[in-house]
């Protein structure tokens, strides 16, 4: 049995006065049996890591460099993230590989940088709508997550999540039909399944692209969704919980 998980990807959002209210407002009255985690920018994750103490909701980064240390400028280390208490780590997000030129085989790298460090790759995959509309969706899909199991091997793949995202639902009101979502989160577990079925079963695969309360419950109750990874509706508190809340049904 998966449990749900719901991350919130603040992207480069936010302020310390923001995100003290944020972090207030999700852990007042959160109840959920879902995992529940927030992905801050960088420079806040000292103080998300003090406003969450003691409460049940994580915390990790948007993306890590798969370096461990030296002249890497502006660069953030996966054992930057572990000394800080991240357990999660984002990588391979659209906007890293559309706007900063990340390839799959860089993100194979990080997914095999945070794996030998302790922590957990949340692995970001998804098709543009070209790549839909051609009928590429899971040839694209495929090739992103074959690239990441090819560098890891299969001693890398005890814990790791997927996040499937269809790049024109981020951010665009467009949302994946729950249909459309789970017939890719299917294939996607087929292709793990492929690799090793036990792997496939336990890993959870979740649903990302403008999810929001009024859509959460459909998508969450697809058989292979997983949970959401929350862009726009994470940073309102409201929203988030209610996803959350979905989640957990
Ligand atoms: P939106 O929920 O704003 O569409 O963003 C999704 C996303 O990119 C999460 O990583």
């Amino acid at each position: 049995m998966r449990q749900p998980l719901v991350a919130g990807n603040w992207k480069m959002n936010g302020s310390s006065d923001s995100i003290r209210e944020l972090i207030d407002g999700i852990l007042s009255g959160l109840e959920t049996k879902a995992e529940v985690l927030v992905f801050p920018p960088h420079v806040y994750i000292q103080q998300v890591r003090d406003l969450l103490s003691g409460s049940p909701v994580k915390y990790g980064v948007q993306n890590a460099s798969d370096k461990l240390s030296g002249a890497y400028t502006g660069e953030v280390s996966p054992l930057m993230a572990k000394d800080l208490g991240c357990e999660y780590v984002l990588i391979g997000h659209s906007e890293r590989r559309s706007i900063y030129g990340e390839t799959d085989a860089d993100v194979a790298e990080k997914f095999c940088a945070l794996v030998d460090n302790g922590l957990v790759p949340v692995l970001c995959v998804g098709e543009t709508l070209e790549e839909r509309e051609s009928g590429a969706t899971m040839k694209v899909v495929a090739e992103q997550i074959n690239t990441v199991l090819r560098a890891a091997g299969s001693e890398r793949l005890a814990n790791f999540v997927i996040a499937y995202e269809p790049v024109w639902a981020i951010g665009t009101g467009l949302t994946a039909s729950p249909e459309q979502a789970q017939e890719v989160h299917a294939d996607i577990r087929a292709l793990l399944a492929e690799n090793d079925p036990s792997m496939a079963d336990r890993t959870r695969i979740l649903y990302g692209g403008s999810m929001k309360p009024d859509n959460a419950v459909e998508l969450m109750a697809q058989t292979d969704v997983d949970g959401g990874l929350i862009g726009g509706a994470s940073l309102v508190a409201a929203d988030f919980k209610a996803i959350c809340h979905a989640a957990g049904q």
